[in-house]
């Protein structure tokens, strides 16, 4: 007896593109991103249907025990002094988890747990980051090309943007020609 040899979807480890029959893509705009960025002037300035990040994933199975495989693509760039980032998000199932791969680009990956306590991880073609359950994440790009990191995450995971409506505790920023975090006072 003989079995099919079955193709599975691929990814470019180069640039995090997938080859798949089925590919949900998901561009996020600058006018999205209302009250994200410090500086409200310079974010007013920025068209609004300026692309900021893109979001590609497999179209696979959801449901307890399943998993997500998604490409984030960040964009380079700054509204004002501050770094093109991520909206950034808790999960809504708070316990589950997440890996991320940097693939292309350089950046920096912003991780605060409940208690919001911050800390910033350096993302580069083959880091992996463990993203902890109960611990928000937020992909920055402090580079000038695009940032593009993989992620594997439970289905059931899900997403809660309003638990960080008062922003995350550090905000990256170009600053005397560095890259530097600075703690945000008032959330
Ligand atoms: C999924 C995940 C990523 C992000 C993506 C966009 O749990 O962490 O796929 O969803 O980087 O960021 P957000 O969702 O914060 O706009
Ligand atoms: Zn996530």
């Amino acid at each position: 007896m003989t079995f099919p040899f079955f193709m599975p979807p691929g990814v470019a480890f180069t640039n995090g593109h997938f080859t798949a029959e089925n590919i949900i893509t998901k561009v996020t705009h600058s006018g999205d991103l209302a009250g994200i960025f410090h500086d409200q002037t310079a974010w007013r300035a920025i068209p609004s249907e300026t692309p900021i990040y893109q979001v590609e994933m497999l179209s696979s199975a959801q449901g307890e025990g399943e998993l997500y495989v998604g490409t984030t693509h960040l964009n380079p760039g700054r509204v004002g002094d501050e770094f093109y980032m991520t909206r950034g998000h808790f999960h809504q199932r708070r316990e589950q988890g997440e890996v991320y791969f940097g693939l292309r680009g350089s950046g920096l990956l912003l991780l605060q747990n409940e208690q919001g306590e911050a800390r910033l991880e350096e993302v580069s073609p083959g880091s992996v980051h463990i993203i902890p359950g109960l611990t928000a994440h937020r992909l920055i790009n402090t580079g000038t090309e695009v940032l593009s990191a993989l992620a594997v995450w439970p289905s059931i995971a899900g997403h809660d943007y309003a638990a960080l409506a008062q922003g995350f505790a550090l905000r990256v920023v170009l600053h005397d020609g560095k890259i530097q975090a600075k703690e945000v006072q008032n959330g």
